[in-house]
């Protein structure tokens, strides 16, 4: 027999060394339930192919490494299915009498299978163009259902946006006719990078300002952007095997944070993705599911989809993007476009463009993608006031991980500024330089332990560690309240601004609560009340920060501070500090509410976003005054968002 097929597989025998192979499939998209391969949803098909969904539509090589090009004829009736899409460019399309019709697709690209997607449906769609950088025109589409078109403008907004940034900031120029994206509503993934044809789950598209508050818009941007850069990393560029998935995932989410931080407050930004890395990713790594950046073996690949890959999968980029500065970062991440178009290529492919590009040797940093596990920096500093040299002793701890009982110390970049009491930035300067040093410099761990001196330093500094957050490790410091609060007045590092206010109400409330079991009242601390006056003081430099700034720990992240947790007495501690913050600021807030009464039509970009975040946050805190006025303001904005 020549062949041999069954469900899952088919077997070719004595084959020729070339040879033509027709395979004719037969399937039912109405009862694919998975929402993999080829489905049938509200009248709609639709495919979801990665990881391993092309086996379901026929049999194939399905996988990564497999590049073919494709050409697609979709043949449908016409009234009930009149859109036809598949990936590349349309090279064909016309009646076939009886009510059909037909459209034919050519993909010149050669791709994995993962990447194949097809639609039909009845959809509506919104039309666009966008002139690229060697002034070719791009026809951008995004289809929706009929009546949704006017909601996916901001769609639209972020794609362009999205389109400009990849050239200006990677030089990646887009590269077929026609870029498409369709919006379903049933969608296992939030999107998905189909060549030429994203798919995406209706809600990370559409949005109208009746219904779509200041973080969708947002996350419109942001997944609207990360699909369309992975068309450079992930689809020209794609993995030879899925325990590469980070290769195009970290990057690509590393390249969606950096666009949104372009877009908006680079601060707010770091923080919310550093909220997020904690919750997620430093919980996964904390226990029994703890994997590595690249895993070494899975049962099936769809578990992989992890909060490791793709969060810490970025973090290791922004490390790199530390270690060799943006100038050496850019040089590394041309070189790897160059050298590895078309290839389906590794993460080691990756790192090596990195060493090659910067003549740097990475082989500790290769450790991010082998050791699983969370590493806890402690920082300890000595200051010697008669010689002006302040000392830095730096340890790193990595415990056990299933699967990994021993680790070796981590690359650990480190970006460190010093402070005086006043706030101003100290120079660090390295024992043997003559002159000043820099502001800021990047320190890199690579062993347990490391002791570092800076020099001709004038009075006893404060540390800033960790700016940026520029490695994800748990850093410890053993700062003083004073000394968090002048960090969150004045460092000139909005991530580190932030931490110290945080790190400092966190042990405040923590104390507050405390006192609030044992029946007294809860009192803030002046300390941190003076410096919420610092963060008022500077509101206006960046609207969307100062909201940010004014929001203490969430009760449920106080929680975790402490076993067991008293919910009622971490309750009353918040909101003590709250009304203690809005009693000592009352007519600042008053003044910052009514002077960002904005009477001009909603808009969803990122300076009104601001405006807005800083509004609500001083309203926050006129409410909790008790203030009737305030209740009343809380209902005008109530009804300005629902109207
Ligand atoms: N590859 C898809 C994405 O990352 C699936 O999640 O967008
Ligand atoms: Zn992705």
């Amino acid at each position: 027999d020549a062949h041999k097929g069954d469900g899952e597989t088919l077997t070719l025998r004595a084959v020729p060394d070339a040879f033509t192979l027709e395979i004719v499939t037969e399937s039912s998209p109405a009862v694919n339930t998975a929402l993999e391969g080829l489905y049938l949803a509200k009248g709609i098909f639709c495919t979801q192919c990665e990881p391993e969904g092309f086996r379901r539509i026929t049999y194939f090589l399905d996988r990564p490494d497999v590049l073919s090009v494709y050409t697609t004829r979709i043949e449908a009736p016409k009234t009930t299915l009149p859109v036809l899409l598949s990936n590349g460019n349309l090279i064909e399309s016309g009646d076939l009498g009886g009510g059909r019709h037909f459209a034919v697709w050519s993909d010149p690209f050669p791709k994995p299978s993962y990447l194949f997607a097809l639609v039909a449906g009845d959809l509506g769609v919104i039309a666009d163009t966008f002139k690229t950088m060697n002034g070719r025109n791009v026809d951008l589409r995004i289809y929706v259902e009929h009546g949704n078109e006017p909601r996916a403008a901001y769609a639209m907004d972020s794609l362009k946006r999205a389109m400009t940034w990849d050239e200006k900031t990677y030089g990646r120029e887009y590269d077929l006719d026609i870029f498409m994206i369709v919006a379903v509503s049933a969608f296992n993934m939030g999107a998905m990078e189909n060549k030429g044809l994203n798919i995406f789950n209706d809600k990370l598209i559409l949005a109208s300002p009746e219904t779509a508050t200041d973080s969708d818009y947002e996350r419109i941007e942001s997944v609207v952007a990360h699909e369309y850069f992975h068309n450079w990393t992930g689809n020209r560029i794609t993995c030879r095997d899925w325990f590469q998935l980070s290769l195009k995932e970290g990057l690509t989410v590393f390249r969606d944070q950096t666009f949104s931080a372009d877009m908006r407050s680079a601060g707010v930004k770091r923080i919310q993705d550093v909220q997020m890395l904690r919750m997620r990713q430093f919980q996964e790594d904390a226990g029994p599911l703890a994997h590595p950046v690249q895993p070494q073996s899975y049962i099936t690949i769809d578990n992989f989809y992890t909060a490791t890959v793709y969060e810490k999968g970025a973090e290791v980029i922004g490390m790199l993007k530390t270690l060799v500065g943006p100038e050496g970062y850019r040089k590394a991440t041309d070189l790897y476009f160059e050298r590895h178009d078309g290839e389906a290529a590794t993460v080691e492919d990756w790192v090596k463009c990195f060493e090659d590009a910067c003549g740097r040797d990475l082989s500790q940093f290769r450790l991010w993608y082998h050791q699983s596990g969370t590493p806890v920096v402690e920082a300890k500093g000595d200051y010697d006031a008669a010689a002006k040299r302040y000392a830095l002793t730096l340890t790193q701890k990595l415990g056990a991980t299933p699967g990994q009982p021993e680790k070796s110390p981590m690359q650990i970049p480190l970006r460190l500024g010093l402070v005086g009491r006043s706030g101003a930035a100290l120079p660090l300067t390295l024992d043997g330089e003559n002159a000043a040093g820099p502001e800021e410099r990047v320190r890199e761990l690579t062993e347990a332990q490391q002791r570092f001196v800076f020099v001709g330093v004038d009075e006893e500094p404060l540390l800033s560690i960790g700016r940026g957050f520029s490695a994800p490790v748990h850093v410890k410091t053993p700062t003083s309240r004073a000394g968090r609060a002048a960090l969150m007045a004045h460092d000139r590092d909005d991530f580190n601004r932030w931490e110290a206010g945080q790190a400092l109400a966190t042990e405040m409330l923590l104390d507050m609560a405390e006192a609030a079991k044992t029946g007294a009242a809860p009192k803030a601390d002046n300390i941190y009340i003076d410096a919420i006056g610092r963060v008022l003081d500077r509101a206006e430099d960046d609207m969307a920060f100062a909201a940010q700034m004014l929001t203490p720990p969430g009760e449920g992240e106080l929680a975790l501070s402490r076993a067991p947790a008293d919910p009622e007495a971490i309750h009353a501690a918040r909101m003590a500090l709250i009304g203690a913050i809005a009693e000592a600021y009352g007519p600042r807030f008053q003044k910052l509410y009514d002077g960002l009464a904005g009477s001009e039509a909603f808009s969803p970009d990122a300076a009104s976003a601001g405006r807005r975040a800083l509004r609500n946050g001083a309203l926050r805190y006129l409410t909790a005054a008790g203030d009737e006025a305030a209740a009343g303001g809380a209902e005008s904005v109530q009804h300005a968002a629902a109207t």
